[in-house]
């Protein structure tokens, strides 16, 4: 392998760029051409293509987002779309690329592999909805950020008695939800995976913690679910106790990347050129227990993930079952 190019796709998520700049120096550190290609795989298709220096990717560990920037790209999901990827990729010498995305991206990469271009993927999204990996680039920031802001909208839902629906992101998954509702402490946390659409039940655990003599209810709920808006009203006509909803939406997805974030994405970001320069292809950089390995993308993407059964169990019984006498 001569040259190896990097993009980011689908939804932009912090450290991020932890990884490209992992991806380029450890690259340029084993004699590697390096190249950048914006907007994701739309970017590829359209020729967007810079060489990467060292420099390039300088004072950019801290920043939250993409500095590749990135893209959903309906085209790349056509065949047409994918062989015109693939010729650019031919064109430009790029006979090793490195996706940083989710399921989506990783599927990109995987027709990519199939038209014989070298192809690894790195996970990237606060969703934590890859089910080959026990981490995904950006959770970590987005589940600290969603926690700070839900505590904040906490103080003043208790000022004013208030019940409060805090909704977080995560499309069909519900682990940002999951882990803010621990965090935070919340009442209810409604997951895609478990909600049983039992609105009455929400209700009467509001009634009965007011009856204990509770200031504040907050329920946390998942993107899957959503609908906030109109609960919060269903909510407030049932209760007659003030309920507010709050979206927290795209402030989830920016913002400095934490420790944690910038230390794994620069692992898998070296791990993919690594790997690469092993000789393999159409593979993904998972985290499983404690470590760092590589895994085959059809594989991966067959894999299936669900809600611990156990800490969802946990979660509600901190919330919900209190002493012997109820309190
Ligand atoms: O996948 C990351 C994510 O932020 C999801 O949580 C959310 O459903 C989606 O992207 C929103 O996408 P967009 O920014 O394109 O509206």
């Amino acid at each position: 392998i001569k040259t190896i190019g990097v993009l980011t796709s689908g939804g932009d998520a912090p450290g991020m760029n932890a990884a490209i700049r992992a991806v380029v120096r450890r690259g340029l550190s084993r004699g590697i051409n390096m190249k950048g290609i914006l907007k994701g795989y739309s970017g590829l298709i359209n020729e967007e293509i810079i060489d990467m220096t060292a420099v390039d990717v300088s004072d950019t560990i801290q920043r939250g987002g993409t500095v590749l920037y990135t893209a959903r790209c309906a085209e790349m999901r056509t065949e047409e779309g994918q062989k015109r990827a693939a010729e650019v990729c031919r064109k430009h010498g790029i006979d090793g690329l490195v996706v940083i995305g989710g399921d989506g991206s990783f599927a990109g990469a995987q027709k990519l592999a199939n038209l014989g271009i070298n192809a690894v993927g790195v996970p990237g999204t606060i969703d934590l909805d890859i089910a080959c990996t026990e981490y995904t680039i950006g959770f970590d920031t987005a589940v600290n950020t969603a926690m700070e802001a839900i505590d904040k909208v906490r103080d003043t839902s208790t000022s004013h008695e208030r019940v409060s629906i805090i909704e977080v992101m995560g499309r069909n998954a519900g682990y940002l939800a999951l882990w803010c509702g621990i965090a935070n402490g919340a009442e209810d946390i409604l997951l895609p995976e478990k909600y049983d659409y039992d609105e009455q039940r929400i209700i009467n655990n509001i009634i009965d913690n007011r009856k204990k003599g509770k200031k504040h209810h907050i329920i946390i709920n998942a993107e899957g679910i959503g609908h906030s808006q109109a609960m919060a009203k269903r909510i407030e006509a049932a209760t007659g106790i003030e309920t507010r909803a709050t979206i927290l939406g795209h402030m989830q997805r920016g913002g400095t990347p934490t420790c944690k974030d910038r230390v794994y994405a620069s692992i898998m970001g070296a791990k993919a050129v690594d790997i690469l320069l092993e000789g393999k292809t159409k593979r993904v950089i998972c985290y499983r227990d404690g470590e760092y390995i590589d895994m085959d993308i059809n594989e991966a993407l067959a894999m299936k993930k669900s809600i611990s059964e156990y800490q969802y169990e946990v979660s509600y019984s901190l919330s919900h079952n209190y002493s012997k006498n109820n309190q």
